[in-house]
């Protein structure tokens, strides 16, 4: 069994985070998305993995996540030049895939399951295809499934306008090497991608054996911010112990945080669950639940609460409470002392600033 994952796309919906960077690599308690996808994969026992790379972040995504060896698994990346759709991935990776029956995992899910139940049905039945289905109140920006009363699949269509059912089709598909001849059989659909729904849809056609399971754990599809702060609440609740913290003696900690090395903590108040990144300084302020600092943030006199801050960006001054917030990497919030008269700004393209 091989892994495929899929690690390219545009991810306009994170935009303007996405400018500079891949949006699997946008931080979940201060790891990358995509890396949780490959400690999951390498948990079911998979080791042999390809992840599918861009020519815009192809190159990021190779430096930060390299070979494989700090996971325990081996990883090859293949460039697609053109988001040409998720079957298109599918065919450009044949040459790694070979006939090995493979997990594809789109990288910027989360699951809460395990992947091993699903695997040993999948493997048991020696199905063509396992999906995995959730219940949405969005179906629309799916794809989705319409299922019998059995709960075989009927058919599969890709963001419906006039959804079959509620039931979308989570980004994480086992399939066996039949797959490929289907693919090779699908045109482009009217977005002019190679959809792997369509692909399915195939299968189907050709009575081959598909079947689909209820994902009952959470699901996150964190391409946009709301999907981004949500996958680190959820992630920051299960985050187990506290680090050994050396805070001065006005810092006060409650709850679980997590602190990096080289990180003071002065004069300021943490309430968890939090995680704090390397080399940060905080001082005369407050972090709420469910916030992750990454490495090398400066936040002095400054008050925020469930929101992910990326590296090196620098809070000031700021005496209203940030909440809901993502700030981007070397972003700066700074406020002259003692009130400001007048905002100045310096906002990247699709930057969103709520003043609430
Ligand atoms: C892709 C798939 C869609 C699936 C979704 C899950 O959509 O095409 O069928 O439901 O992932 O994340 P995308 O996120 O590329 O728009």
């Amino acid at each position: 069994m091989k892994a495929l994952i899929l690690s390219g796309g545009k991810g306009t919906r994170l935009r303007p985070l996405t400018y500079t960077g891949a949006k699997q690599l946008v931080p979940v308690a201060n790891k990358p998305i995509l890396w949780y996808g490959i400690e999951g994969i390498v948990a079911a026992g998979i080791t042999d993995i390809g992840i599918i790379i861009s020519p815009e972040t192809g190159e990021e995504v190779k430096v930060k996540t390299g070979d494989g060896s700090r996971f325990g698994a081996k990883i090859t990346y293949i460039l697609q030049n053109e988001p040409a759709g998720l079957a298109h991935a599918v065919k450009i990776a044949r040459p790694f895939l070979g006939d090995s029956p493979f997990i594809m995992y789109l990288g910027d899910n989360l699951i809460q399951n395990q992947l091993d139940p699903f695997l040993e049905i999948f493997n048991k039945q020696k199905l063509d295809a396992l999906i995995l289905l959730r219940p949405v109140p969005n179906p629309s920006a799916f794809g989705v499934a319409k299922v019998d009363e059995n709960g075989r699949v009927l058919q599969l269509v890709e963001k419906p306008k006039v959804p079959p059912s509620n039931l979308a089709l989570v980004g994480i598909y086992f399939f066996a090497p039949s797959i490929h001849e289907a693919i090779d059989q699908i045109q482009p659909s009217p977005r002019g991608e190679l959809e792997i729904t369509d692909a399915i849809q195939q299968l189907i056609n050709q009575k081959k054996h598909v079947e689909a399971c209820n994902l009952e754990g959470w699901w996150l599809d964190t391409g946009k911010k709301d999907d981004l702060l949500s996958a680190n609440q959820i992630i920051l609740d299960s985050i187990v112990a506290s680090t050994e913290l050396k805070v001065d003696a006005t810092s006060q900690i409650i709850g679980r945080v997590q602190v990096g090395e080289g990180t003071e903590i002065i004069n300021s108040k943490v309430r968890g669950p939090v995680v704090i990144g390397e080399n940060c300084r905080i001082e005369n302020s407050f972090i709420g639940p469910y916030s992750s600092i990454a490495d090398r943030v400066t936040m002095i006199d400054a008050d925020i609460e469930h929101s992910v801050i990326l590296q090196g960006a620098k809070i000031v001054g700021i005496h209203q409470r940030i909440v809901d917030s993502v700030i981007g990497q070397r972003a700066q919030i700074t406020n002259a002392p003692p009130r400001p008269k007048a905002l100045r700004f310096m906002i990247g393209d699709d930057s969103q600033i709520e003043l609430v």
